[in-house]
């Protein structure tokens, strides 16, 4: 049987977990799964690796072993572990919650897909990075700062790699999932109208039930990243496209 590879960030909750989910039941994909907490799932076709992304030096370190040797028929770098940071007007924030949140959201997807391009660039299979973003990466939200900033820097590199590497079996995303019913809304929902003004629009999402289901929203990223053919642009919305 041919053998697809995934490597997932963020894989133990919210939307990574559904993404997850949804690839483990796809026997042809052999999946590199990180975050800071290990998932109780005996899979022969999973690897989980612990660590905590924020902290560069040992993403570094540990580089080698998040990208297998093998031949594959398409390879996936899906970087989708992100956090919404302190939820503070500019002139609040704490240092060490800035760099970390730059870690996490940026340099982070930079140190990968810059290893990812490095290590399989002069193989056959199709290639995908697929960067998890936000409606936020071009759209100033107040109290968002970090968020909203380093989306919109994650968009701009991942723009850059697709402009670098033109090539029929290479495909970089930017990827919005829409408002997705996770711990990190929750997150937003408990700011305050002081730091966040917009909050109360989002305690209404999740009242009158907005909220997608990850599941939901798995379903179409795996659909698109299962069509490149048919998504040839680097910025991607799921809200714009159905599954057909
Ligand atoms: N939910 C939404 O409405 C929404 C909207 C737009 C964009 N997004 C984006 O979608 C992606 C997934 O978000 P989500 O809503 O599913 O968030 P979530 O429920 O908070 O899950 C975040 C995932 O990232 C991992 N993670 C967080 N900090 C980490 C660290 N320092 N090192 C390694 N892994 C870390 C977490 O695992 P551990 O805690 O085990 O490390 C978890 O698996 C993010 O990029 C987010 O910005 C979400």
């Amino acid at each position: 049987m041919s053998q697809s590879l995934l490597i997932i960030t963020g894989h133990s909750h919210g939307l990574g977990r559904a993404i997850l989910d949804h690839y483990l039941e796809n026997q042809s994909f052999q999946i590199v799964a990180i975050s800071r907490t290990k998932l109780d799932i005996d899979s022969p076709n999973l690897q989980q690796i612990s660590m905590d992304l924020s902290e560069l030096d040992v993403l570094e370190r540990q580089l080698s072993e998040v990208f297998p040797k093998g031949e594959f028929d398409q390879i996936i770098l899906l970087n989708n572990a992100g956090w919404i940071g302190q939820i503070k007007p500019i002139g609040n924030l704490g240092p060490k919650e800035m760099r970390i949140q730059v870690n996490l959201n940026l340099l982070g997807p930079m140190y990968l897909t810059n290893a990812f391009i490095k290590r399989y660039k002069e193989t056959d299979s199709e290639k995908i990075v697929c960067n998890i973003s936000s409606g936020a990466a071009s759209r100033a939200v107040e109290g968002w700062s970090g968020y909203c900033s380093t989306k919109a820097a994650l968009a701009m590199f991942i723009l850059v790699a697709a402009k670098e590497n033109k090539s029929e079996n290479f495909h970089f995303y930017s990827l919005a999932p829409g408002i997705v019913d996770t711990a990190m809304q929750g997150e937003i929902r408990e700011s305050n109208e002081t730091d966040f003004p917009e909050i109360e629009k989002f305690k209404a999402f999740k009242k009158e039930g907005k909220l997608v289901s990850p599941k939901e929203v798995a379903e179409k990223i795996a659909y698109l990243l299962n069509h490149t053919e048919k998504f040839k642009d680097v910025i991607q919305d799921v809200r714009k496209f159905e599954i057909n």
